[in-house]
């Protein structure tokens, strides 16, 4: 068995022996974001997966996010460390129910945050992720009719922000669900000066203690620029990691610092390790494989969502 730092030098090495590039989630463990080539949010992954060159792209994220990238770059090997890492948004989302829910809204555009199987994908008309989702919905006419699924949360703020009146599938994440408002507050008395920044997909009596509510990239933007030497913040652990090099003389403040509530870390997220990454390099598996057509179909919303997101400045 070989201890981490064996571990890691066989990943680097096996890396450029097989031209891969490992792409890294900001959840993903803090050893795994320092392997990445590239560490980023669901859409600045997606984007460096629709690019890559490499022969192999492993994706250190979870499951949809390995999908999005085979769609995106179909004719790369694309590997994910533990085919068994989920997300408890996308599950909460069957294809089965969401094609019965949409016929029952026959006139309603479909637009679905990107934690969602290829199969929810395929249903839909535009995909859209925490980053984009409110200057995406804002771009789209007034009376345009929506179905936004399957995070109610995000679904009910962008609703709440945007006026609109989009339907909402009953989909959450369970860990930012779980996250809650009195351990934000108590967190507060102890820390009056810090400010409370939040993922959209919390719960909304959260994101009302909240005084900044954006994407993983949005809240790495503001700690950067707040002039608070403590900030609290209401999201998955594994951003820490970023959060710390880009301001180490800052102190971020996470719900488990709240003695009651230790819902802040991604299971799934951290089901991929070092040795299951090694292990995926060496045997190249397990393997996203997918048939063609679902590919063809679950393409077409996603690469909407990326021109749009240009036509709209938000990305390169
Ligand atoms: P981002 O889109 O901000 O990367 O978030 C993905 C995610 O899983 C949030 O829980
Ligand atoms: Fe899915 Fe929530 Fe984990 Fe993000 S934090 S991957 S939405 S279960």
């Amino acid at each position: 068995m070989m201890n981490n730092e064996q571990l890691k030098q066989e990943i680097v090495r096996l890396k450029k022996e097989k031209n891969a590039v490992i792409l890294g989630h900001y959840y993903q463990r803090h050893e795994i974001q320092e392997l990445s080539d590239y560490i980023g949010d669901s859409l600045a992954l997606a984007q460096r997966a629709q690019d890559a060159t490499a022969e192999i792209i492993v994706f250190c994220g979870v499951h949809f996010m390995a999908e999005t990238a085979k769609i995106l770059n179909p004719t790369r090997k694309v590997l994910l460390p533990d085919m068994e890492a989920s997300c408890s948004l996308a599950e909460s989302c069957p294809a089965d129910k969401f094609a019965a829910f949409k016929e029952a809204h026959p006139d309603h555009m479909v637009i679905s945050y990107v934690n969602c199987s290829a199969e929810i994908k395929a249903l839909s008309d535009l995909i859209c992720t925490s980053g984009n989702a409110e200057q995406l919905v804002r771009s789209l006419p007034a009376e345009q009719k929506i179905i936004f699924a399957p995070d109610r949360n995000l679904g009910g703020y962008i609703n709440r922000i945007t006026g609109r009146n989009m339907v909402l599938w009953d989909g959450v994440c369970s860990v930012h669900d779980a996250m809650q408002a009195e351990a934000v507050l108590q967190l507060k008395m102890d820390h009056p000066a810090a400010p409370v920044i939040a993922h959209p997909e919390c719960n909304p009596a959260l994101l009302k203690v909240a005084d900044f509510i954006g994407s993983t990239k949005a809240m790495l933007n503001y700690i950067q620029k707040s002039e608070s030497q403590e900030i609290i913040v209401a999201t998955e652990t594994g951003i820490l990691y970023e959060m710390q090099r880009l301001c180490p003389e800052k102190r971020f403040i996470t719900l488990r610092d709240n003695k009651s509530c230790a819902c802040d870390d991604c299971g799934y997220m951290k089901m991929n390790t070092l040795e299951k990454l090694y292990r995926c390099l060496r045997d190249e598996q397990p393997e996203i494989v997918m048939k063609e057509e679902m590919i063809e179909k679950a393409r077409r919303p996603i690469v909407r969502m990326l021109e749009m997101s240009r036509e709209l400045g938000l990305i390169r």
